[in-house]
Parts: C-alpha cells; structure tokens; sequence
C-alpha cells in the first residue's frame, strides 16, 4: 500500500493529517534522484578532472610513465633502483655544480611549493582581510598572478580589483603579513593596478657577518660593501654621486665607512683613487690614517682640508672644461673621496662663526660640483634634523641606518620612505642584530632596500692599513 504521508509524484501534494478538521497543507513535491544516477555523475565528474590533470601536467605525466614502464618490466627492484639513480644525480648535481641545481631545481620547487601555499591562502585571506570588495552580490578577489620565491622573501605578484589602490594594501599589510606566516609584509607598486607583495618570512640580516674578502678589482659605480635583504650583496656608488650615511650613535656609520674603504683598497694601493679624512671625534678613522692620503682632526685643519678639495675641484674643472665631460681617474688625477666622519662637528656644532661657515661653504661647492670632476664626498650624521643638515638635498645617495625617530627617515631618504617601507626607527638597537642595518634608495627604484654592511673588526682596518703602507714602500 502506498505511504499516505508520501507525496504524489508530478503535483502538488496534501500533506497527510488525522484530523479531519485541520486545514490542508500543500507541500511541493520530492523527487529522490536514483543513486545510480548520483554515481554516473559523480564517476563522470572525476574522470573529467583526471583527464584536465593529465592534459595539464605533462612533466608529472612523464615522470609517471617512466615510473610505471620501469616497474613493468624490472619490477620492484629496477623502480629502487631507478629512484636511486634520480636521487644520487641531483646530489651530484647539488655538489658538483650547484648553480645550477639552484636554477634547474632548488628554484622551480621553492617557486612552485610557494605558489601553491599561497593560492591555498589566498581567498580565505583577502576575503577576511577586507580586501575583496562586493560588486553587484559577486565578490571581486584580487588575481594573484605569479609568486617567486627566494630562501626567506617571496615576491607575490597581485592585479588588484577595480577600484583599489596600492594603499588599501599597504593599510593591511600587518594582517597579510599574519595570515601569510611571515614577519614582514611590504606592498609595492609594479605599474597600472599591479602591485607586489613582498613577504620576508625571515630575517637573513639578524646575524652580523665579518669584512667582505679583498675585492680584486674595483668599480667605483658598485663596490661591495655588505649584503642586501635578499641575498645579493649590497652596491654602494661612489662615482657620480655624494653620500650620507645618517644614523644614531652606535649604529654602525663606521661599519659602512669602512667597507667602502676596504673596497676602494686596490684602487687606493694602486694610485689612482685617493681618501682624504676628517675625524672630528678622532676616535674613528684615526685608525686607519695609513690608508689616507690627507688626514685632519682639528677644527682649522679641517677645514682647510676641505678648501684644499675645492681647489683640486676648480683645479680640475679649468683643465677639462670644455674638453671632456666625463672624468675617468688616473694617477695624475685620482678619484678623490673626501671622507668626513661626523659633519655636524664642523658644521652645526662648531663654535667658531667664520669655521663653520666655510665648512659650509666647502661641502656644498663640492656636493654641487665634484661630480664631474671624480670628487666625491661620503658624510657621516647622527642627527638628520632640518637645522642640522640643509646640505641633505646635496647627497644623491643616502643610507638610513637606525634612528630615532620615524619622521627622521623621511628626512633622510626622501618623502614617503617610510611609508613605502624604510621602517630606520624600528630597527633593534642591540648591536649584534641591528648595528650596521639600514635602509637605501637604489638607483632603479624609488623603493628603500634593507641592507646590512660587513663589520670590518680593528684587525681588519691594520691589515689593510699594511698593505697600502707596504705598497707606499716598494713604490
Ligand atoms: N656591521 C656591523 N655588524 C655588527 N656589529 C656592528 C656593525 N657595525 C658596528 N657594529 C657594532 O656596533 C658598535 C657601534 O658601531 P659604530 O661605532 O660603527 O657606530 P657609529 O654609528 O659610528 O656610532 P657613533 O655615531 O657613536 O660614532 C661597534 O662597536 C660594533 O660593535
Ligand atoms: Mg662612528
């Protein structure tokens, strides 16, 4: 007998009631789908997303086939063998020549690993994270088109919605930063609606590292001097440019003075690049007074020192006027660093009214036209407030090692520093981890780098102190 309670195929049906006075009740009718049919579908289904895997996996396809051809006909013993085989290549590939196992295989894994991670995230994260907006009830999720990764940063590559600004990003960055696992998350803009995300999962540049090794040959456009957040070595230009290097007292100016010298030590041995200090607090270069061709600590002496570089400069400027307009250094006229130490000493603190107004003098006649002439000025500070440098603007290239104060790292390298990452305040004032730290501008890309100098140790700075001495005596 048919279930009264059930309904009637293909109409409406009553639902059933005892009692006789109740109102009736019409529900829709239920069809049960067979599950012969819920199978089909399903087993149809699957074959269709095996099949789209196969189609797009040629690579995994390959390596399955060879796996399953091995097993076929060697069985078990010749698929060891066969993974042995593959393991014992790439450890000798890994030995033997690892550049290239990091281009042929480290590399595409990581990328792919990371690539995967964070599509796995990704929907989850910009969706709780306010940063997939509502459109006409569709929800518009930022494309994230491409992910490559290195041993601690991972560059994401996004097309933002329509409608979005880097900045919506950058307000979130914390919280991306989060979702993701990472420590840092820094928003970059690539171009129209692009952006890249860049999360730094670890800090390479916690562990302080010794001098770089001698360098061998030098380029005055690009000399080692430490090492940048992702790996690659920092490049410090000299020629054609001014540098300050501004930072708090205990924050490693010495160390990037240094590394500059010790990079400049073939071309100083060799003659054709020269260093002229000054060391206001004699404390700091005094050390290494062999390998300077002119030295000065006192205030008068100083100052007359840097008169001495702006007569070489005009010096200069009458001799190639009009002849030349790019200078390459020679032993007749040496690529000259002037190297002051604290250049607040002999500017904003010096008591002397008419001393500090020719140091004045001095610096800005040389920042504005040592250029061309292969003079280069490289200024320490320790406090980049206004009233104490208005000759900032003169220095092209400018590191920001730790400061004070977060307004002071606009101050230092350019307006919006900060906000596009440069974060100088926050670095740790502990030495081991933060001395020598700090933030730069490179040439291609208004966006600040984090980077860290070698430390060059006392025993470094005589070394090379004896070999331009020993140099200067076989000369
Ligand atoms: N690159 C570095 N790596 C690790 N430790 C460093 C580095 N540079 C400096 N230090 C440590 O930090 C201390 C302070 O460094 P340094 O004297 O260069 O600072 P500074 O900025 O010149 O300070 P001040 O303005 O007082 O002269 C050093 O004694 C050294 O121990
Ligand atoms: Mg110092």
């Amino acid at each position: 007998m048919a279930n009264p309670r059930r309904p009637v195929a293909g109409q409406l049906a009553q639902v059933d009631n005892p009692d006789p006075f109740a109102r009736p009740v019409w529900r829709s009718p239920v069809y049960e789908t067979p599950w012969a049919i819920i199978w089909a579908v399903q087993l149809i289904r699957l074959i269709w997303r095996l099949t789209w895997f196969v189609f797009t996996h040629p690579i995994l396809d390959a390596v399955a086939a060879v796996l399953a051809y091995d097993w076929l006909w060697l069985g078990w013993p010749g698929l060891v063998a066969l993974v042995l085989l593959i393991v014992s290549a790439l450890v000798g590939l890994r030995l033997l020549l690892p550049d290239w196992f990091t281009r042929l295989v480290s590399k595409p894994a990581r990328n792919r690993w990371r690539t995967w991670f964070y599509r796995r995230h990704w929907h989850a994260a910009m969706t709780l994270g306010g940063l997939a907006p509502m459109y006409r009830k569709r929800v518009l999720v930022p494309v994230l088109l491409g992910v490559r990764a290195s041993r601690s940063v991972d560059l994401v590559t996004v097309r933002l919605a329509t409608g979005q600004a880097p900045a919506d990003f950058a307000d979130r960055a914390a919280g991306l930063a989060h979702a993701f696992g990472a420590e840092l998350c820094r928003v970059r803009e690539l171009g129209p609606g692009m952006i890249t995300l860049e999360f730094v999962r670890a800090d390479t540049l916690a562990e302080p590292f010794g001098a770089l090794p001698f360098p061998t040959e030098v380029n005055l456009a690009a000399l080692p001097v430490g090492r940048a957040e992702d790996g690659g070595p920092w490049l410090l230009r000299l020629l054609g440019t001014h540098v300050l290097i501004a930072g708090a007292t205990g924050s490693g100016k010495g160390s990037v003075i240094w590394s500059a010298v010790r990079a400049l030590l073939p071309a100083i041995v060799g003659g054709w690049c020269q260093v002229w200090a000054l060391d206001p607090k004699r404390m700091e270069l005094s050390f290494g007074r062999d390998l300077f061709a002119r030295y000065a600590d006192q205030a008068a002496d100083m100052v007359k020192l840097l008169e001495d570089a702006v007569a070489v400069m005009h010096d200069r400027a009458a001799q190639f006027g009009g002849i030349t307009r790019t200078f390459t250094p020679s032993i007749v006229f040496p690529f000259l660093v002037v190297l002051v130490d604290e250049m607040a000493f002999i500017t904003a603190y010096q008591p002397e009214r008419d001393l500090r107004r020719r140091a004045e003098a001095a610096i800005a006649t040389l920042t504005s036209q040592g250029r061309s002439v292969g003079v280069c000025v490289v200024g320490a500070l320790q406090d980049p407030r206004k009233d104490v440098i208005s000759l900032r603007n003169l220095f092209p290239t400018r590191v920001a090692l730790r400061l004070d104060e977060s307004d002071q790292v606009d101050m230092v390298l350019g307006d919006g520093a900060r906000d596009r990452g440069a974060l100088a305040d926050e670095i740790s004032p502990l030495s081991l981890t933060g001395a020598g730290v700090g933030y730069v501008r490179l040439d291609a890309s208004p966006d600040p780098v984090r980077v860290r100098a070698a430390y060059v140790t006392d025993a470094d700075i005589r070394e090379m102190a004896a070999i331009v001495a020993s140099a200067g005596d076989a000369a």
